[in-house]
């Protein structure tokens, strides 16, 4: 008997990662498993334990490099119906980490509540952005946490005050751990107030971003007091390509898949870049793509 027979939500065997990440780049993952609950997801990550396979965890893939030749182990997504739940109760939200972004922010919007528009047009699902502790330059998603439902890999699940979370500039704790749903707080606020927030949102991305090809968003995270897509552009690199891997020319911090790109072509961009600003400015560059090996 196979290991994941005792799973009862979905498994594919060898499934093409590039169909699961924005930049549509990646090879076989030999196990895309998306568990049907709680109960399952325990069952996994113990059996995981167990057969020593390695696990990778995906939600939109909108922040991950995935390799060319795959991945040898489990690649889990929290995509099922019960890890999409929503529930409103006072001027909270609680979220499971399947739910999309921007899901999220038009349901919030029609409860009246406000607090979350400026997570409008990250594509992402609410786990990848507590565990990326995702944002704008000015707010986070950690800001507004009251308690995130945890699994640690041993299948033990435990609620953690926001008091015992460290969130960072795009980094957080919750990412040992498999985020399993969040209670975020919210303001009452009139509808045409919040409207007007995400138009706003919604027209400066459109204004400063790069969507005319698939992208993992920004590449580089800003280092401190610097903004990674100003020093790439002073460098003159907009333009610039290494085999089908190209920097925007909206946005310097933006490395687009002009059709084949293969990940070695995005990690040789990368270390180009990294090199010139290193040069130039004397900064060291840090990927805020996560970058599977
Ligand atoms: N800039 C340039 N040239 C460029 C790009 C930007 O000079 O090619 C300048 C802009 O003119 C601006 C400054 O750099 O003065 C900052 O640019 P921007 O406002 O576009 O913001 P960012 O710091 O590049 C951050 C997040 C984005 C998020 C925006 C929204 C990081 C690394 N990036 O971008 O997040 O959408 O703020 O405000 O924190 C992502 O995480 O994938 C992402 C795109």
């Amino acid at each position: 008997m196979n290991w994941w027979t005792n799973l009862k939500g979905k498994v594919a065997l060898n499934e093409p990662l590039k169909k699961h990440t924005t930049f549509k780049i990646g090879g076989k993952a030999k196990f895309f498993v998306e568990p049907e609950d709680a109960a399952d997801l325990k069952i996994l990550l113990r059996t995981a334990t167990q057969h020593r396979i390695p696990l990778y965890v995906i939600g939109m893939g909108s922040n991950v490099l995935a390799p060319d030749n795959g991945i040898d182990g489990v690649v889990l997504r929290l995509s099922a119906p019960y890890f999409k739940n929503i529930l409103f109760k006072n001027n909270h939200i609680q979220m499971g980490s399947g739910v999309l972004l921007s899901e999220a922010v038009l349901r919030v919007r029609d409860h009246g509540l406000s607090g979350i528009e400026f997570l409008t047009g990250i594509p992402g699902t609410v786990g990848g952005a507590l565990a990326m502790n995702a944002g704008t330059s000015d707010k986070s998603i950690g800001d507004l946490v009251q308690d995130v439902t945890v699994m640690d890999y041993r299948g033990g699940i435990k609620r953690l005050d926001k008091r015992n979370i460290d969130f960072g500039y795009r980094k957080s704790s919750l990412a040992k751990y498999i985020i399993l749903s969040a209670r975020i707080k919210l303001a009452k606020k009139n509808k045409s107030q919040i409207n007007e927030k995400i138009k706003n949102y919604i027209s400066y991305r459109k204004l400063t971003q790069d969507s005319s090809r698939p992208s993992a968003g920004c590449i580089f995270k800003n280092p401190k007091g610097a903004s990674a897509g100003r020093l790439i552009d002073i460098c003159g690199l907009k333009g610039k390509r290494i085999g089908g891997a190209c920097v925007s020319l909206k946005h310097a911090n933006f490395i687009l898949n002009t059709g084949k790109a293969k990940a070695r072509d995005i990690l040789r961009l990368v270390k180009f870049i990294k090199r010139r600003v290193k040069d130039k400015f004397n900064i060291v560059l840090e990927p805020e793509i996560k970058i599977w090996r």
